[in-house]
């Protein structure tokens, strides 16, 4: 296994859109165990997407199991998800690999439905809520080369400068 390369914004690579996956292979499953020990070795580590290493497919990792006393589904490889339902409204605080001086208010959906792959082709659907569904959805986002900083009410007001990285 490897770390990889977070790219920082504003590399324009985190602008652009990830293709679907189409094979799901040794090598699919090599690069997400190179993907899954970059994000655990991050700080924060709660999600990661192929595209913040600059390999524009359709795969991220979310895993919310560190935050104790949520609603949470564990480790999930989500390769070519898609949100097939949003219900609710919430504003929260979120940071990013690849915005590391940074935190910002996003409003997402409280709870959504996913349908996805894992690593070996299986197709899952969940149902997820709160942080874990706020996580999933900032994930995503990095397939359509959409950080949270385009999410942002107001610069002004939801954008904020950290000294030290935490989650
Ligand atoms: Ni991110």
């Amino acid at each position: 296994m490897a770390l990889l390369e977070i790219l920082q914004y504003p590399d324009p690579r985190l602008k652009q859109v990830a293709g679907p996956v189409e094979s799901f292979d040794d090598a699919l499953r090599s690069y997400i165990a190179d993907l899954e020990e970059t994000m655990r070795a991050g700080p924060g580590g709660v999600g990661i997407a192929a595209p913040q290493t600059g390999h524009l497919k359709r795969v991220v990792i979310v895993d919310v199991s560190s935050k104790p006393k949520i609603e949470q589904h564990g480790r999930m490889v989500m390769v070519n998800p898609e949100i097939i339902t949003y219900d609710g409204f919430a504003k929260g605080r979120e940071g990013c690999m690849s915005v590391p001086d940074y935190t910002g208010n996003v409003i997402r959906a409280e709870r959504i439905e996913v349908e996805y792959y894992d690593e070996h082709g299986k197709k899952h659907q969940i149902e997820s809520g709160g942080f874990e569904a706020r996580a999933i959805q900032h994930e995503l986002d990095h397939l359509e080369g959409v950080l949270f900083l385009d999410r942002l009410v107001s610069r002004r007001s939801d954008l904020f400068r950290r000294k030290v990285y935490k989650e």
